[in-house]
């Protein structure tokens, strides 16, 4: 069984910067705070937790000390309140979600409707619409696109770590409902080149594997455009949930993963693959042996070529 790894996978820019950020805030100061996991993967957080940063739901579980934004940063109202509090702030908001959060709220300062591409529940639309007053309309389909009512002016931002294949069909659709349509494609670099090189490797093996938190919007897409591709993939977040009854007759398996998945997940998961082709191929041994009627009952036995 061959494995090969995607060009590119695992931790982006913006992730490694709010994870260092963390943890360099952990190392100086004491009772640090993340507003929502630092990041979507649950084994980062619980690291980081081991290390004194916390993470909470609200500003209210914070009595003092440091408040760390996410990477899917947050609404306008937060700094204030947190600032309001006393507490340190340490803005961790990734830049390409602060440049989506800027254009969404220069649509609604120039007076146009603004459609944001993106989960409707996923932190970081509900932070970029926070900075366009909420005046956004989220929408993640093009059977959402279709019902839009025809406007003259519209502008469109996209959740970073949108599908940039589902992005094009959505705005053909936009362009016949707009009379004067504002595209700002604020998917990030590291979101298009991760799904293009999953794209690239799903197309050449027999299964993919993407490795990264169930939550994470951006390792949801990549296991989605896998699947686009017909090719059958299995979203992990950890090695522990392989199964080795998916690699029986397989000969390729690529391996992705998402922007907030660390090196030593995805380690764990190809040592992991490496234990299980060890095991099918002493299991095909085993049977090629039965055939040849060369075990009995667990032994090998000597076969006398003469007879
Ligand atoms: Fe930022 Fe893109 Fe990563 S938005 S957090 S660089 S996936």
């Amino acid at each position: 069984m061959e494995i090969r790894i995607a060009e590119n996978c695992g931790f982006c820019y913006g992730v490694k910067r709010a994870v260092n950020m963390a943890q360099d805030t952990s190392n100086h100061l004491d009772h640090s705070y993340t507003l929502g996991p630092i990041i979507h993967n649950p084994q980062v957080v619980a690291n980081l937790e081991n290390h004194g940063v916390y993470a909470v739901d609200s500003l209210d579980e914070i009595p003092k000390g440091t408040v760390i934004i996410r990477s899917h940063g947050v609404g306008p109202a937060i700094y204030e309140e947190a600032t309001d509090k006393g507490l340190h702030v340490v803005d961790a908001t990734c830049p390409h979600v602060k440049k989506a959060q800027q254009d969404a709220k220069s649509v609604i300062d120039s007076g146009m409707s603004l459609v944001i591409l993106g989960e409707k529940k996923h932190p970081e639309v509900i932070s970029i619409n926070l900075w366009a007053q909420n005046k956004g309309i989220v929408i993640e389909s093009e059977e959402e696109a279709k019902i839009l009512p025809f406007v003259e002016n519209r502008g469109v931002v996209v959740q970073t770590t949108f599908s940039q294949f589902k992005f094009q069909s959505i705005i053909d659709i936009l362009e016949k409902k707009t009379q004067n349509l504002k595209v700002f494609k604020t998917i990030c670099t590291a979101t298009q080149e991760r799904q293009n090189s999953a794209v690239d490797l799903a197309k050449t093996v027999d299964l993919m594997i993407v490795v990264g938190g169930k939550n994470s919007g951006n390792t949801n897409r990549l296991a989605e455009v896998c699947r686009d591709v017909g090719c059958t993939t299995y979203h992990i977040e950890t090695a522990a949930e392989l199964e080795l009854a998916w690699f029986n007759q397989v000969n390729t398996v690529g391996v992705t993963a998402g922007a907030s998945t660390p090196d030593w997940i995805i380690k764990e998961v190809i040592d992991t693959m490496n234990e299980f082709e060890e095991l099918l191929a002493k299991e095909a041994d085993w049977a090629e042996d039965f055939k040849k009627g060369t075990v009995v009952e667990g032994t090998v036995v000597e076969v006398d070529d003469d007879k």
